[in-house]
């Protein structure tokens, strides 16, 4: 007896790690929930490669997204979030507050309700009642009943990411939408679905609804004109990682034309990029889970090239240019004399640093208003309103100089001119583009006097030089023009901005006040606002320094 007692104990003492991981099956029962805190507990696969639960927004404090993501890598990469399928204006992920609570419910499947327990999602299980959940080893987070029937599958509903074994059905209405941006998760202007036909396409979208530009990418894999073809019926990935396009006959057209390493060794992921570009990746699985994502291959081939679309503004925004890098993806930037509408949105459109238009230039007859910005290579297709041919790059350069209309004038095929108006759009740089010259119209700043007239400055140095010496003008009057209200004085941009337009509106000369549209389009910011000239010409008052 006394001999066995220590043979038991260290029996035991084995016993007892193995039995507490075996209680980690993956499987989550009824009545269990999770918490949004920093530090919030997952359910984790089996394998612990996959975890399931909240994540911080890293752009937004206080916020958390309901997600699936890898656990055992540095990254944490996000593969699928919570979203609103069917409210079409929101769309994108559903970023919940601290304190938002996830719980397995019965009837109602996965359950996300706010701190003060307002459902915000619901995983909207069709029939049968849930016995448990779980994250499984694949990365599907899986709600089944007791028959251990499948209810509910995150797979089914896939964000931007596909993994292997996950396959999109035809018919499914399983469409793949880009995020906003690499930390931004609101639905993108990017998507890619399996459509009705077969066709495995890309597409750009008209947000705020779905409606699609078209495709930058089609697999052509349509049953076509005479059904001579079998049409797509799957979209998968298998487990070994390669993603091909299953056509009804079984035949596959292999989308994954690189030799994969073993998935024992490297998980892999494909995603819908928020520039449009889908790739696979793959990262190694070492034990430290040193390394990182590496790109594989990426569709389309060249997506600053893809397909002209009639509408939208191409892959960049409008009046950007995109430029194809390395790892096939875009960069976007904007020409000379223009910049990001929205500065924190590199891939977002670009606006001039002026203004230009009929109206304006009728401002300053005969001046030399407008020098070239000259760009090799570069086309934006289809904002063309017209083709002079044949005409000399001086002759075409001339013809967009006095036409109030043009914004860029392209030269190409020695004879050829194509003069384009705003918002341009589809902007690339093409190299295979043979000779040629883009000439993009900028004001020449130096070309009025800035004590005349209007000053169009078209570098944000000049810019912020001119608003300087504005707010060194005297001009204490503008402290005593709103009574002295701190508040108002707090935001001097602004009151400076009401200022310099209600001068504009009170001009001797009526055709220098602007319409109302203009007026509202400067109060909005729509447009710049630009020094006005001395109201009365020959009166004494004088705005700006
Ligand atoms: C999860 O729990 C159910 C019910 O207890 C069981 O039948 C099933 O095998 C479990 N799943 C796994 C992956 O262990
Ligand atoms: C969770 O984090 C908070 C601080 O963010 C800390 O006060 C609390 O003790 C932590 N709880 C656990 C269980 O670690
Ligand atoms: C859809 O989402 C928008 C923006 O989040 C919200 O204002 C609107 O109320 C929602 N509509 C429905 C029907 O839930
Ligand atoms: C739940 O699913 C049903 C059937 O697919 C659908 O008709 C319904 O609109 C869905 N509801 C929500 C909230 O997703
Ligand atoms: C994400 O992008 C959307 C759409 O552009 C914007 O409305 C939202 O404010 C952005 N969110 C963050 C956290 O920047
Ligand atoms: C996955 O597809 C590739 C390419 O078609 C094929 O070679 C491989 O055998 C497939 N793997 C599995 C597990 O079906
Ligand atoms: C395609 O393959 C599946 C599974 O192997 C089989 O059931 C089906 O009959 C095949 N279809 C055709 C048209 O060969
Ligand atoms: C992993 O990265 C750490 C820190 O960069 C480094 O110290 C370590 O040697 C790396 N391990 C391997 C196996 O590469
Ligand atoms: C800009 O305007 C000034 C003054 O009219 C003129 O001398 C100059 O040549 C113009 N520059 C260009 C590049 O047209």
């Amino acid at each position: 007896m006394l001999f066995v007692l220590p043979h038991l104990l260290v029996f035991l003492l084995v016993l007892l790690p193995i039995s507490s991981i075996a209680q980690n099956n993956g499987n989550v029962t009824v009545g269990k929930f999770l918490t949004a805190t920093d530090n919030t507990t997952s359910w984790l696969s089996p394998s612990g490669e996959f975890a399931f639960g909240f994540r911080p927004l890293s752009n937004q404090k206080d916020l958390f997204l309901l997600s699936i993501w890898f656990d055992k890598i540095p990254d944490k990469t996000v593969v699928w979030y919570a979203k609103d399928d069917l409210n079409m204006s929101s769309g994108g992920a559903t970023p919940v507050p601290r304190g938002s609570k996830v719980e397995l419910d019965a009837d109602k499947g996965l359950v996300l309700t706010g701190p003060q327990g307002d459902e915000l999602w619901r995983s909207n299980t069709t029939v049968g009642t849930v016995s448990y959940g779980g994250m499984r080893n694949t990365g599907n987070f899986v709600l089944q009943d007791s028959n251990s029937k499948n209810l509910w599958e995150s797979f089914n509903k896939p964000t931007d990411t596909l993994l292997p074994s996950q396959i999109v059905e035809r018919l499914a209405g399983v469409v793949l939408y880009s995020r906003q941006s690499e930390t931004n998760f609101s639905k993108g202007r990017f998507l890619l679905k399996l459509q009705d036909d077969g066709d495995l396409v890309l597409n750009s979208i008209n947000l705020p609804t779905d409606n699609p530009n078209d495709p930058y990418y089609n697999s052509k894999t349509t049953a076509g004109d005479s059904g001579t073809s079998s049409p797509g019926k799957q979209l998968v990935f298998n487990s070994s990682g390669y993603i091909y396009v299953l056509r009804e006959n079984n035949q596959t057209l292999l989308l994954t034309k690189v030799k994969l390493e073993p998935t024992a060794d490297f998980y892999f992921r494909a995603t819908l990029n928020f520039d449009g570009v889908f790739t696979q990746y793959s990262h190694p699985k070492t034990p430290n889970a040193n390394g990182s994502w590496t790109s594989l291959w990426s569709m389309p081939d060249n997506i600053c090239g893809a397909t002209v679309s009639n509408s939208g503004s191409g892959t960049c925004g409008y009046n950007s240019i995109c430029t194809l890098q390395v790892d096939q993806r875009p960069k976007c930037d904007c020409p000379m004399g223009y910049s990001l509408l929205d500065p924190n949105d590199q891939y977002g459109s670009c606006q001039p640093d002026f203004i230009q238009g009929c109206q304006e230039d009728k401002l300053s007859p005969g001046k030399d208003l407008y020098t070239f910005g000259e760009l090799i290579k570069t086309d934006w297709p289809n904002a063309d309103y017209a083709f002079l041919k044949p005409y000399s790059e001086d002759q075409c350069k001339q013809s967009c100089m006095e036409d109030c209309m043009c914004a860029v004038a392209i030269h190409r095929l020695g004879d050829s001119c194509w003069k384009k108006k705003l918002p341009l759009s589809n902007g690339r740089v093409d190299y295979t583009l043979d000779g040629g010259k883009a000439f993009i119209k900028i004001r020449n700043s130096s070309s009025i006097p800035p004590q005349q007239g209007p000053h169009f400055p078209f570098n944000p140095e000049s810019r912020k030089k001119n608003q300087d010496s504005l707010i060194l003008v005297g001009e204490g009057v503008l402290d005593a023009l709103v009574e002295h209200d701190v508040e108002v004085l707090n935001d001097r941009e602004k009151l400076e901005k009401f200022v310099m337009v209600a001068i504009w509106c009170i001009q001797e000369d009526p055709s220098l006040r602007p319409t109302m549209r203009r007026v509202t389009q400067m109060l909005e910011g729509v447009v710049e606002v630009l020094v006005p000239p001395c109201p009365c010409p020959f009166s004494s008052t004088v705005i700006m320094s």
